[in-house]
């Protein structure tokens, strides 16, 4: 028998709530706000986070919470929700059905320097589209609509499907597009679907079998790190080192690929072992090359 959660009933219920008030806000439309150059911001994720907040503390008044919305509420307690109201904001504003509701519990020994993690001990991500929903705990296993999820099998780069994101500001100093590159040569694909917590639900659930991303916050990888881990997966960052919700970095698998991963990771770093690709110039010479050859022919 599958071992009784303890938080995540009452979380599922808010994050289901809060699912459903982005279903009506998609439905009636929204304007589109600019937090920076792309990192757009809507009515439905300040509204989301506010509702967020207040049920996480009538069902759970001693917690805190740290919301991406601006919610930072009594974070010296033993207990702390991450919450993203909407994760996949700008899928959201184009009413592109790919976003999600992510609420992940981190425990805090008394006494933790601030900056330092405590361990996440439940995770709740809700797809309000596709309702499905994505649970786990610490030690009690991870389950999609209750029933239990593993990770997916796949024991190579090469037949693994897999997942990244790119962020939306500082978009000129983000190295992602070579790792994309190579991935994707590498792999059956590379999905960028647009919100990191299904993604990391994805891994756990074993319809991908890696994601990575640079310069995540706590908000979007606490539930869905504990998801892919609760599953039976791996998370680190780039070196293989521990994750840390600052890590900036995140490298989240099936464990079976995660070694070569690593692999590639450091060997990119290095510069080494790219794969040479035409460069459009190169790709628009040889075109004309060839259409004047097969002139001549004719
Ligand atoms: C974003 C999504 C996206 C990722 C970005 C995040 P938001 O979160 O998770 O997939 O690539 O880095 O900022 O802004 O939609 O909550
Ligand atoms: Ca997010
Ligand atoms: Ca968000």
């Amino acid at each position: 028998m599958a071992a009784e959660f303890v938080w995540v009933p009452k979380a599922a219920a808010i994050a289901q709530e809060a699912g459903a008030r982005l279903r009506e806000f998609l439905a009636q439309g929204v304007e589109t706000e600019y937090k920076g150059d792309v990192d757009l911001v809507t009515v439905a994720d300040r509204t989301v986070e506010k509702l967020i907040r207040r049920r996480l503390g009538e069902a759970f008044p001693e917690h805190g919470i740290y919301g991406e919305e601006g919610t930072r509420e009594r974070l010296d307690g033993e207990f702390r929700w991450y919450v993203d109201p909407l994760d996949g904001t700008t899928n959201f504003a184009h009413g592109f059905p790919q976003f999600c509701v992510s609420l992940g519990l981190e425990q805090r020994p008394v006494g933790l320097e601030v900056g330092q993690d405590g361990t996440l001990v439940a995770a709740v991500i809700y797809d309000p589209m596709r309702d499905e929903l994505f649970t786990a705990e610490r030690g009690r296993g991870a389950r999609l609509n209750g029933k239990p999820m593993r990770v997916s099998k796949t024991p190579e780069l090469a037949e693994s499907l897999v997942a990244t994101g790119f962020p939306s500001s500082k978009r000129h100093d983000s190295p992602n597009i070579h790792f994309y590159q190579e991935f994707t040569l590498r792999s059956h694909g590379v999905r960028r679907a647009g919100s990191a917590a299904l993604d990391l639900a994805y891994i756990a659930a074993g319809r991908m079998d890696a994601f990575w991303e640079f310069n995540l916050n706590p908000w979007d990888t606490a539930a869905g790190i504990l998801l892919v881990e609760e599953a039976g997966g791996m998370v680190t960052d780039f070196s293989g080192g521990k994750y840390k919700l600052d890590s900036r970095e995140i490298l989240a698998s099936n464990g079976l690929i995660h070694a070569e991963l690593l692999g590639l990771f450091g060997d990119m770093f290095a510069g080494r072992d790219l794969s040479p690709i035409p460069t459009p110039r190169e790709f628009a010479l040889r075109r004309a090359a060839r259409a004047a050859e097969n002139t001549n022919l004719g």
